[in-house]
C-alpha cells in the first residue's frame, strides 16, 4: 500500500528544516519497509502569494484531498505579506476545510535540552495537549454596533456542539487509554464561565463512563497552567477547548526548552480528509538562509505522521533516534539553539544515520 504524502515546505526555515524531516522519514521507511510517495507544492508560501496574489490556488482543495497525510514547514514572512494574510489563506484553511479537529502536541522534555524549569530532567515531563481545533471560543458568531460613538457594543460568542465536543473528547480518552498512566486533565473554567464551562464538565463525565480505565481530574484553566509550570510531572493527557488549548499548547513545549524541537499534529481522526503535522515553530526569519535552524520539530512531526498512517514502531524508531543523538551531545553536530557548533543538515544526517539502524 503506497502512503501519498504532500510536501508543503513553505517560508524561511521550513525550507530549510522540510529536507531533514524527509530525510527522516525515508530513513524510517526503508528500515520498515514502508512505501511513501511524495509530491511538492510551492503554494502556502509568500513567495507564491507575490507572485500569484493568494496563498493556495483556487483548486487546492481538489488537489490536496486525495493525500493521506501533509507534512508542512513553516508559513510566514512579515517583510513581503501580513502575518493574518499567510496563515488565514494557508494553515487555517487546510484545518477547517479538512476538519482538522485535533490540534495534538506532544510535551516532553528530552536528553541534553535544557528545561527553563530548575531541576527537570528528561522522564519529568512527558504529556500530551489535546486542543478542540475547531469551534469553542474562535467563532465568528457576533459582531459590532453602533461602532464609532459612545453605545459602541462588540460581542464574540463561544459555540460549543455535542458533536464537536464529544468527538475530541473520544480522542483524548482513546489516548490516556493506550498510555500507561491512564490519566486525562480537563481544563476548565466552570467557576467563570457558567454555562458552557460546566456544559464541557458533563460531557467530560459522561464520555469518561465509557473508560472505567481511565482516571480524570479537572483544573480551572487559571490554576492549571500554574501547574504547567509547578508540577508538570502530574500531566499525562490534557484536554482544552479552542482557547484554553491554545494557551497550554503554547506553554506546555515552552517548559520543555527550545521550540525548535516542538511538533504538532493537525488530526482528522476519522481520516476523511489527510491530516496535516508541521513543527510549532514559525519561519524565524531572523535565523533564516543560515541553514542553522534545529530540524528536530519537524523530523518529530514526520514521527507523528507515520504514527497517524499506522506505523507506531516507526515513528518510536525516529524519536529514539533523535533522542540518543540529543544525549550524545557531540557539540559539532547539533545546532546553535541546544549549544553546538553543526548545521540543520549535519544534525539532520545524524538522526538519520540512526534511524537506518
Ligand atoms: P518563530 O517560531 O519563527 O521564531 C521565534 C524565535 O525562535 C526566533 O528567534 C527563531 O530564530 C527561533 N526559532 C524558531 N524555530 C527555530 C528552530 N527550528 N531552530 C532554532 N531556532 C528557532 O516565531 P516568530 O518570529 O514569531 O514568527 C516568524 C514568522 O513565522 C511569522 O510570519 C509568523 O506568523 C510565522 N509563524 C508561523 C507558524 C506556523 O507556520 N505554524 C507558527 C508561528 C509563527
Ligand atoms: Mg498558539
Amino acid at each position: 500500500m503506497t502512503h501519498r504524502i504532500a510536501i508543503i515546505p513553505g517560508d524561511g526555515i521550513g525550507t530549510e528544516v522540510m529536507p531533514e524531516g524527509v530525510r527522516a522519514l525515508e530513513a524510517a521507511a526503508r528500515r520498515f519497509a514502508i512505501d511513501l510517495e511524495y509530491q511538492t507544492f510551492e503554494f502556502g508560501s509568500c513567495d507564491y502569494y507575490v507572485e500569484h496574489g493568494q496563498m493556495l490556488p483556487d483548486d487546492w482543495f481538489e488537489r490536496l484531498k486525495g493525500f493521506d497525510a501533509l507534512f508542512y514547514g513553516a508559513v510566514g514572512w512579515p517583510e513581503k505579506v501580513p502575518d493574518h494574510i499567510s496563515l488565514w489563506g494557508s494553515l487555517l484553511q487546510f484545518r477547517r476545510r479538512f476538519d482538522q479537529y485535533v490540534n495534538l502536541r506532544p510535551c516532553r522534555l528530552l536528553p541534553g535540552i535544557q528545561s527553563p524549569l530548575a531541576d527537570r530532567k528528561p522522564g519529568d515531563i512527558d504529556f500530551y495537549v489535546v486542543r478542540e481545533n475547531t469551534e469553542g471560543e474562535y467563532s465568528s458568531v457576533g459582531g459590532r454596533m453602533f461602532e464609532g460613538t459612545e453605545r459602541e457594543v462588540v460581542i464574540q460568542e463561544t459555540v460549543m456542539t455535542r458533536h464537536g465536543v464529544d468527538r475530541v473528547l473520544k480522542f483524548a480518552y482513546d489516548l490516556a487509554q493506550s498510555r500507561p498512566r491512564k490519566t486525562l486533565t480537563s481544563a476548565t473554567k466552570s467557576n467563570g464561565i457558567a454555562i458552557t464551562m460546566p456544559w464541557w464538565d458533563e460531557r467530560v463525565a459522561a464520555m469518561g463512563a465509557n473508560y472505567p480505565e481511565v482516571s480524570v481530574d479537572q483544573f480551572h484553566i487559571d490554576i492549571l497552567t500554574a501547574h504547567f509550570v509547578m508540577h508538570p510531572d502530574w500531566f499525562d493527557v490534557v484536554v482544552a477547548s479552542n482557547l484554553f488549548g491554545d494557551i497550554l499548547s503554547d506553554l506546555g513545549p515552552a517548559c520543555t526548552g527550545t521550540i525548535g524541537v516542538a511538533p504538532s499534529a493537525n488530526l482528522n481522526p476519522d481520516g476523511t480528509f489527510p491530516s496535516l503535522f508541521e513543527p510549532v515553530h514559525g519561519s524565524a526569519p531572523d535565523i533564516a538562509g543560515r541553514g542553522i535552524a534545529n530540524p528536530i520539530g519537524q523530523i518529530w512531526s514526520g514521527a507523528m505522521l507515520l504514527e497517524h498512517l499506522g506505523y507506531p514502531e516507526a515513528g518510536q524508531a525516529i524519536v529514539k533516534a533523535f533522542e540518543a543523538v540529543l544525549a550524545e551531545g557531540e557539540v559539532a553536530v547539533l545546532t546553535p539553539d541546544i549549544g553546538g557548533t553543526g548545521t540543520t543538515e549535519s544534525l539532520g544526517r545524524a538522526i538519520a544515520e540512526r534511524i537506518a539502524g
